[in-house]
């Protein structure tokens, strides 16, 4: 049985313009241990994506479908329910660390509170608990600098200390949303290195949401690109790196930094994003895209499945998009 088992998920909002739909049929499952990342464009859908698997949605939004967790059904359950499981079982880091981080609070009341409150710990078990966790994450001389605030770190080891607080109940998934966007590129590199070494030492699935299909090779193990708030493709990372089988997930990766090109500016996709607020006919990535047909306009290309482990949606043949 999957951790996490989504299917036909859709997301609205409803604002003063008119209805957003930010996510239309979404379904994918994240296994025990599994890696998984959604890629895609500033809007695609992809943090509405998790915060409707999860009850974070914003107080205009709307999702229906269905989530299961370890089996059960927890879409729009009511939030004392859903608090147990993101308490204990789910965890989620964000952008952004010092917006999760109360810059008023020592590091070690910050952390200490979540196992005291939360596991019933003793304040004394707790500070060896959360030591280990921030030696686990390499915070250099944690037992020190654990009573230290928030800005007396460094960015990089601010997002080490939200990854460290974020696995002290050992949560069985962690989604972690553009974990490393604020970050320059090495300390980048450090902190994707780190999230696969807790991966593996917690046997924590993780989803990675990212705009950079860069960061995502050698970290997850399958990637789902998503478009307009739709799956363009999914399947395993490599094959998806090797053998891209949507001209957006080919657009993406022409926008990846190389080291056997040099070149001075990087391609980007030309086009705008599509508007959310029209109910989009046909295929989202249409009006963008270098190798439309006519029928793409009105007729929405299905999610249909290559192999074993791939999923698709374009009316072009996988060989025509190469
Ligand atoms: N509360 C809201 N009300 C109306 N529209 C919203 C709301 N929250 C998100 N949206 C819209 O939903 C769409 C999808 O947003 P989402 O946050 O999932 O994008 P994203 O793929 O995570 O992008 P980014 O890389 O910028 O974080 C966007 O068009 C966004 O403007
Ligand atoms: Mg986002």
């Amino acid at each position: 049985m999957a951790l996490l088992e989504i299917n036909d998920l859709a997301v609205r909002f409803e604002t003063n313009d008119g209805i957003v739909s930010a996510v239309n049929g979404v379904s994918f499952n994240v296994n025990e241990g599994d890696t998984l990342a959604i890629v895609g464009e500033s809007g695609s859908g992809k943090s509405q994506t998790a915060f409707a698997a999860i009850g974070l949605l914003a107080r205009n939004g709307h999702a229906t479908g269905s989530v299961k967790w370890d089996g059960q059904e927890i879409l729009n359950l009511p939030e004392s329910k859903l608090n147990r499981i993101r308490s204990s079982e789910i965890a989620m880091i964000f952008q952004d660390p010092m917006t999760s981080l109360n810059p008023f609070m020592r590091v070690s009341d910050q952390m200490e509170e979540v196992l005291t409150l939360h596991r019933g710990m003793s304040r004394r078990a707790a500070r060896v608990e959360c030591v280990r966790m921030l030696d686990a994450v390499r915070i250099p001389d944690a037992a020190a600098r654990i009573t230290m605030y928030p800005h007396e770190f460094s960015g990089g080891m601010r997002q080490r200390i939200m990854i460290a607080m974020s696995l002290l109940c050992r949560p069985r998934l962690l989604i972690a949303d553009e974990p490393t966007t604020a970050l320059d590129v090495t300390v980048q590199a450090q902190i994707m290195k780190l999230l696969r070494d807790v991966q593996d030492e917690f046997n924590t699935a993780l989803i990675l949401i990212t705009h950079d299909l860069g960061i995502v090779a050698g970290s997850c193990e399958r990637t789902m690109v998503m478009y307009g708030g739709r799956i363009m493709e999914r399947g395993p990372t490599e094959e998806i790196f090797e053998t891209p089988t949507h001209p957006y997930t080919l657009g993406l990766l022409e926008a990846v930094p190389r080291l056997d090109r040099r070149e001075e500016v990087l391609p980007t996709i030309p086009g705008e994003p599509p508007d959310m607020m029209r109910d989009v006919r046909g295929c989202p990535f249409e009006p963008r895209c270098p190798l439309r047909i006519d029928r793409c306009t009105d007729d929405t290309p299905p999610l249909e499945r290559i192999g074993e482990t791939r999923v698709r949606a374009c009316h072009r043949s996988p060989e025509e998009v190469r």
